[in-house]
């Protein structure tokens, strides 16, 4: 079959790579209709680097049909439309009770010390076989997969498997309520995801940040009142300005370690990420390599006693932190993988509304072959020609 496959920083290709099969009795064989690019891979595409080997399938969001099912797959059919969530969980060990599916037990990268496996996603999480490809194996397909009417197309449910639970999960983590103001720092996908489902359940004053013009519009289609950090000297202080002085209830981090902002660090994460794979990462590991501007704009712009949320993934260890600062402010936070089958059951009923009342069918900007796939790549990284969302079709 075809998948895209990492070759090298800044380097992925289509490839001929062998057919997946069924390999555990709870496996389940999934033809790829749909898959997504996603900022995650962008980590991959650069600044994890040395935790992926010359070859590995990428991708995490994916959909299609079940073309294989093992004898222990549950109720899963050949033949069903799923959406397969991008953290393999059991459903059933101590983590997945309590519905912390990115800490499953059964799945835990415990060689590395890490929570759930996950499709498409390094070393550091089981080196599985992503899904931006032809055809994928899902493991504990007796849990993970969930199964989608035929009545809309993939665009309107392909999201399920990431972005929006990422989303959903974030605004609960700001703890906001009627009346609040939500601030999501970073208008990617799931920062617009993020607005749209803030305003969804009740919030009315939702305001993004971002630097990209198409971003910003589409957040305000979304329905935020938006700030250009680019028109702006303290992102923080005019949050602060528009909330009263006070700042807002809840800000969600939807950027993560490749912010923009600190040419610096962005050096240093280049130079870390191009070492030899053990030295880039014990650099990676010790040293630190999170460009933490956005992180910082949320703690400073947060209201004392508020929660600041953090979906945009961090992956050094040591950087500084204004500690004294979220200290001193009392602020809470919240964070982490999501835990997409959290959040799925009630998305889903949302979703299959006859109206497309998340705009998630809106979000796509480009659809494209998955042999165009390493153009897609490159141009989501320099966010060209109004890329927003990249669509794969296998
Ligand atoms: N927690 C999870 O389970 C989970 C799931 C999916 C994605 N993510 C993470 O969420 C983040 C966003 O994902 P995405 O797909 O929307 O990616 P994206 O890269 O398209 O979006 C990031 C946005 O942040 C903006 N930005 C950069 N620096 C900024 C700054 N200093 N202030 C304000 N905005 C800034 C960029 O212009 C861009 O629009 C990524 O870090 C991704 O890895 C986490
Ligand atoms: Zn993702
Ligand atoms: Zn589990």
């Amino acid at each position: 079959m075809k998948a895209l496959t990492w070759q090298g920083m800044e380097d992925v290709q289509v490839l001929d790579v062998p057919d997946p099969r069924l390999e555990q009795p709870s496996d389940a064989v999934v033809r790829v209709t749909s898959t997504a690019i996603c900022g995650s891979d962008l980590h991959l595409y650069s600044v994890l680097a040395p935790y992926l080997s010359k070859g590995d399938v990428l991708g995490h969001e994916f959909m299609g049909i079940v073309e294989e099912v093992g004898p222990e797959a549950g109720e899963l059919q050949v033949g069903d439309r799923v959406v397969v969530p991008f953290n393999i969980s059991c459903g059933r060990c101590w983590m997945c009770d309590r519905g912390l599916f990115a800490q499953c037990e059964t799945t835990q990268v415990t060689e590395q010390g890490t929570g759930a496996r996950l499709f498409g996603y390094t070393s550091l999480y089981g080196s599985v076989p992503g899904g931006q490809a032809e055809y994928v194996r899902v493991p504990h397909a007796d849990f993970g997969p969930v199964v989608v009417g035929q009545e809309h197309s993939d665009e309107r449910y392909l999201y399920l498997s990431d972005i929006l639970p990422t989303a959903w999960q974030g605004v609960s983590y700001a703890s906001v309520e009627a009346g609040d103001t939500l601030a999501v720092i970073g208008l990617g996908p799931v920062g617009l995801l993020a607005v749209a489902s803030a305003r969804h359940r009740g919030i009315e004053r939702v305001i993004g940040v971002d630097l990209v013009p198409e971003r910003l519009d589409a957040a305000r289609r979304f329905g935020a009142e938006v700030v250009d950090m680019t028109q702006v000297k303290d992102v923080a202080g005019t949050l602060r300005e528009m909330t009263d002085g006070r700042g807002p209830d809840g800000v969600l981090d939807a950027v993560g370690m490749e912010a923009h902002g600190n040419p610096v660090f962005a050096a240093g994460i280049k130079a870390a990420s191009r070492l030899p794979g053990p030295v880039a990462r014990t650099a990676i590991e010790h040293a630190g390599v999170d460009r933490l501007a956005a992180l910082h704009t949320a703690i400073s712009a947060v209201r004392r006693g508020g929660t600041v949320s953090i979906s945009g993934v961090y992956g050094g260890m040591v950087d500084p932190m204004p500690l004294l600062q979220m200290f001193d402010k009392g602020v809470r936070m919240r964070m982490g993988q999501c835990h997409v089958k959290q959040w799925t059951p009630d998305l889903r009923e949302v979703l299959a509304q006859s109206s497309d009342v998340l705009g998630v069918e809106s979000l796509a900007t480009h659809r494209v072959p998955l042999s165009e796939a390493a153009d897609a790549y490159a141009m989501f990284q320099a966010k060209r020609d109004g890329c927003i969302k990249v669509v794969l079709q296998p």
